[in-house]
């Protein structure tokens, strides 16, 4: 089903303003997944797509979680031909998903490795990037107005709470990350200054595999260096969760 929120008129000024005339955009008031989405219509021979939902029946996070994708939420992906040479993808979408919400909100949001995106102590944001074939697919979530959550939802999840904002975040995001010119070390650095959790204690989540550490650094590929039971190691996969009573986003 086509967006309510999204008319056609709009979808034309903002590939004028994301600027790039091969991109297709496609709108939902809802969808299983934007993601998912974009494979289809990869499959059919689309080369370059942006998804954009209302709302998702089946979103999905990263190590086979569920992404909670309710109305009042930004739910988008943008799907290009390209692999990850630089493997640093994850960090890029990251970094100018926090400056696009700077620009328009006027806040900082702080990033937990890998990539989640925090306000106020709580998750406003997740990011989903896969390789799929040839293409990248970049999903985005953003909880932009506060509705009602599961319960056990209720301290994790926060919301940016800004209405007016849904068209300029998927056109800023979206135009920053197809045409992003910062090289590998420039995104590190900047990945360094908006992290969360460099200098906190936290529990690091590998599989099965659960141990408390020190985060003391993100090394140039953007993986994680800590200081855990075995001492000084560099994590390139898994969960962290930060431990409680540190100052946080
Ligand atoms: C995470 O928090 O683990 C990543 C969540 C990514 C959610 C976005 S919402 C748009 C896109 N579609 C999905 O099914 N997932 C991503």
């Amino acid at each position: 089903m086509v967006s309510s929120s999204i008319t056609e008129c709009n979808i034309q000024q903002m590939k004028l303003r994301i600027g790039d005339p091969e991109l297709k955009v496609f709108t939902y008031s809802n969808i299983d997944s934007t993601n998912e989405e974009c494979k289809r219509i990869l499959q059919k021979g689309t080369h370059k797509c942006l998804v954009i939902a209302d709302t998702q029946s089946n979103g999905r996070g990263r190590a086979g979680k569920s992404f909670f994708s309710p109305y009042g939420g930004l739910y988008f992906s943008i799907a290009f031909p390209t692999v990850d040479a630089e493997s640093v993808l994850t960090c890029r979408v990251g970094v100018e998903t926090v400056e696009a919400i700077q620009e328009a909100c006027g806040i900082r949001c702080g990033i937990k490795w890998v990539n989640d995106l925090f306000y106020k102590g709580k998750k406003v944001c997740g990011i989903l990037a896969e390789q799929y074939n040839n293409n990248t697919i970049v999903g985005i979530g953003i909880n932009l107005m506060p509705v009602s959550i599961p319960t056990e939802l209720s301290n994790i999840i926060g919301f940016l709470d800004f209405p007016d904002i849904r068209d300029q975040l998927v056109e800023n995001i979206t135009a920053r990350i197809l045409h992003s010119s910062r090289n590998r070390l420039e995104i590190i650095e900047c990945y360094r200054r908006y992290s969360m959790i460099i200098g906190k204690q936290i529990i690091c989540h590998q599989g099965d595999n659960s141990f408390s550490a020190l985060a003391v650094g993100i090394n140039e590929f953007g993986a994680l260096e800590i200081l855990g039971p075995n001492g000084r190691e560099t994590l390139s996969f898994g969960e962290v969760s930060i431990k409680t009573n540190q100052d946080n986003y």
